[in-house]
């Protein structure tokens, strides 16, 4: 592995919230390759530098010290989009939809809760001891309280965003045990 690729992301979507996407200190990862063009026109890519699963991933333990966990937040099933085998191939209940799904993806039927402990579980085993974990949330369909339940780590401290203050962005740091 790459020894300047210090951050981990570990599902990057399409980077919509990074100054520079091919930033050398990070190594994106994420489960889908996506290049397409949205409802407005606007085109969206999907380009990780490794096509990998955030509930196994293939890096060693302590491998980073800083992990950023921002996964698909929402449940809803309205429609299906083309990316629907990608998700059923994932879990056969998952029924993905439209724009928001092609971008953030969606759980559907998905046992979210075993997706998202086993998700944490891997940040922290890929993070060194004393290394940072930046999670983000947004509750719009699944309180935040429910999703801090699935790993034992204690956050430091959270912050909402947004118009409705329904996106949480929370620091948790790797305790040296
Ligand atoms: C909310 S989006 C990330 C958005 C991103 N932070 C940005 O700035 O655009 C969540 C991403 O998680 C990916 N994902 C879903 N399940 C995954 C898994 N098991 N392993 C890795 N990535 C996964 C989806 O493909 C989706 O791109």
């Amino acid at each position: 592995m790459d020894k300047n690729k210090t951050i981990l992301d570990a599902c990057c979507g399409g980077k919509m919230f990074y100054f520079d996407k091919n930033d050398p200190r990070i190594l994106f990862q994420d489960i889908r390759e996506v290049e397409t063009t949205l409802c407005d026109g606007r085109k969206f890519e999907i380009k990780p530098d490794v096509v990998g699963d955030f509930r196994s991933m293939q890096f060693a333990d302590g491998s980073f010290s800083l992990v950023i966990f921002d996964p698909p937040h929402l449940l809803r099933n309205v429609g299906r989009s083309k990316f629907a085998d990608i998700y059923e191939s994932l879990n056969p209940k998952a029924k993905p939809t439209g724009w928001q799904h092609i971008k953030y993806g969606a759980w559907g039927q998905t046992d979210w809760q075993e997706t998202l402990r086993l998700g944490f579980a891997e940040c922290f085993r890929v993070l060194k001891d004393g290394g940072f974990l930046i999670f983000k949330w947004n509750e719009t369909d699944i309180p935040v309280s429910k999703i801090l339940a699935l790993t034992d780590q204690k956050p430091i401290l959270g912050h909402r965003v947004g118009k409705l203050n329904k996106t949480h962005w929370i620091l948790f740091i790797k305790e040296n045990n």
